[in-house]
């Protein structure tokens, strides 16, 4: 474990020197250990252009003069937006030590002009102390997984709200999410093998089961055509009225046969809001993702249960 936390440190120290040298040699050392790197998931994100949009058009109309919690930092982009449209502090809170490292020198400027605060940190562990520069006026985040909730957005908010770290009258960016779906065939889940060999065709179904059940959802190409029922609301966040739901229920209509459900989320601001949805909005890079479940007959009654980031679909017998 120390030799592996050295490695880290020492990796860590590499980074710090390329973002300082700009030297070619240094960026070699580091590719030697880049299974330390960051998440790839955070190129798509800052490449997608309709998230991004979303955020420059709230902030810029929010931020003016206030002091702004930048709830998971990431690499900055919406610190270096607050800033720019003239937030009068911002605390910037990250958990991952390899980000942090390079927050520091991004922001090196801005810290010690005391534009900035960095707070290297788990949101667990966040209190009011940590608010030197007064209590923030508006927390910005994008903790959104790719089902929308992966990241925990809810569990970490009923952490900061039942701490009273932060209180419901705070003005939230987005300020309120939901998740949606339908009904929806896939040729690819449940999909018939064209196996000769029927032992081998029961082989391969059972491991689908062990696939599907050890990853309740799986991210596929989206065809419209697939889709096997009208949108539904699986559940509805909203920040200034915080409810931590942990359970809904719906009964779908199906227009067609099905053998999953498509999930998407939305997000909202003052006048903007997102959808990963890809019906409406294909190029965002939150995937579209699917739950196989046995979805047979005209009507089907559901529970889904919110549980640690993910999301259960249970069938309920009439
Ligand atoms: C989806 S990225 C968003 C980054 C940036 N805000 C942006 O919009 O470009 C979420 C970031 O929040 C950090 N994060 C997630 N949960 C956190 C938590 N509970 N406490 C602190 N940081 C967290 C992750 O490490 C990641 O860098």
């Amino acid at each position: 474990m120390n030799s592996l936390n050295s490695q880290y440190e020492v990796f860590l120290l590499f980074i710090k020197k390329y973002l300082r040298s700009g030297r070619k040699e240094v960026l070699e050392k580091i590719e030697k250990h880049k299974n330390f790197g960051f998440p790839s998931w955070h190129i798509g994100m800052m490449n997608d252009s309709s998230r991004n949009q979303f955020y420059m058009t709230e902030i810029r109309n929010q931020a003016k003069g206030k002091v702004v919690l930048d709830l998971g930092t990431g690499f900055g982009f919406l610190t270096w937006l607050a800033l720019e449209s003239g937030a009068q502090h911002v605390y910037a809170l990250e958990e991952n030590h390899l980000i942090i490292t390079i927050l520091e020198d991004l922001f090196a400027d801005e810290i010690s002009a005391g534009r900035v605060t960095l707070l290297p940190m788990h949101s667990s562990l966040l209190n009011s102390s940590h608010f030197h520069r007064g209590q923030p006026d508006l927390i910005v985040h994008e903790i959104f997984g790719n089902t929308g909730l992966s990241e925990w957005v809810i569990d970490i908010f009923e952490d900061l709200f039942n701490r009273k770290v932060l209180t419901p009258e705070m003005s939230f960016l987005p300020n309120r999410f939901s998740i949606h779906c339908c009904a929806h065939y896939s040729t690819f889940i449940n999909r018939n093998y064209q196996f000769l060999n029927p032992e081998m065709r029961d082989k391969f179904q059972k491991i689908e089961s062990l696939m599907t059940l050890m990853h309740p959802s799986v991210s596929l190409p989206y065809a419209q055509e697939g889709d096997a029922s009208s949108p539904y609301e699986l559940l509805n966040i909203d920040l200034n009225q915080f409810v931590p739901r942990k359970e809904s229920e719906l009964k779908i209509v199906l227009h067609k046969e099905a053998n999953s459900l498509r999930v998407w989320f939305n997000f909202f601001g003052n006048s903007e809001h997102f959808t990963s949805d890809q019906k409406l909005n294909p190029g965002n890079h939150w995937a579209n993702h699917f739950y196989p479940l046995d979805l047979s007959g005209e009507t089907v009654d559901l529970r889904v249960t919110f549980n640690r980031g993910e999301l259960y679909f249970k069938k309920l017998v009439n």
